[in-house]
């Protein structure tokens, strides 16, 4: 299937900024951001509409919704309104594609859920599986055959050792590393710089190395 060159983005903050960056490298083009905040444009040139009404007020002026794609422009620990967003896009008939960074390296044995982003230096090794809508952000390295759910965010410089298992909207914080095999359930926050050695329960935040609770922010 060609790829699709016209884009939508929900979201007009700096991530916008970083996927229209990946969107012209491959020659495409932004039409149009939504944001449900009452926000400026990321993008020069380029219409923010708030909300559901703005998205469908555009979805008025176009008269063929076919081609375009969308994606959430949302980083952070929002997994599910990366999921949310992209399954509105989708209900509307907007493809959902994967977007790459051209210097970014992915095994050809890889494989990448709808919607997923990885970002500029990241590493995604042989026989990884990353679930839809996932963020593989700057310089994070997911080696092989860690198996990521739906909405993880997985945040600059952060390192995924071998075998590792993530549920779904697992936020991985900026340098933190995960030794082989560890699993962590959803929802389940890694600190910055954390370094987890035993498996996280589903919710928990952990941080520091090696990782522990975080419990009522002590
Ligand atoms: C772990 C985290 C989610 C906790 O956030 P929070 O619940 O708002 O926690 P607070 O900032 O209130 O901090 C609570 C306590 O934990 C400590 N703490 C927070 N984050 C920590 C971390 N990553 N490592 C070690 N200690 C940390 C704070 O110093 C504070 O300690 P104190 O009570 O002794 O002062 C957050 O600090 C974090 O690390 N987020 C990752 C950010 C990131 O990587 N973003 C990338 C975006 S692309």
């Amino acid at each position: 299937m060609a790829k699709p060159n016209k884009f939508v983005l929900w979201g007009s903050a700096g991530h916008a900024k970083v996927l229209a960056e990946i969107i012209s490298l491959r020659s495409g083009s932004v039409l149009a951001l939504f944001d449900n905040r009452q926000l400026p444009s990321a993008l020069p040139g380029v219409t923010v509409y708030r909300g559901e009404a703005g998205f469908r007020s555009w979805v008025e002026t176009q008269g063929d919704l076919k081609g375009i794609a969308g994606l959430a422009a949302i980083g952070g620990n929002r997994g599910h309104d990366r999921l949310a967003i992209q399954a509105f896009f989708f209900g509307y008939g907007l493809d959902i594609p994967i977007l790459v960074h051209p210097a970014a390296v992915i095994s050809s044995s890889a494989y990448l859920g709808a919607g997923s982003q990885v970002l500029a230096q990241a590493n995604v090794a042989a026989d990884a599986r990353l679930g839809k809508a996932c963020i593989i952000n700057h310089f994070a390295s997911v080696d092989h055959e860690c198996q990521i759910g739906d909405g993880a965010h997985i945040a600059p410089g952060a390192t995924l050792c071998g075998c590792v298992k993530l549920a779904d909207n697992v936020f991985i914080g900026a340098g933190a590393i995960v030794l082989p095999h560890i699993s962590i359930g959803s929802n389940a926050v890694i600190g910055a710089g954390a370094v987890v050695t035993r498996n996280v329960p589903a919710g928990v935040t952990v941080v520091g190395n090696p990782a522990k609770p975080l419990i009522n922010g002590k």
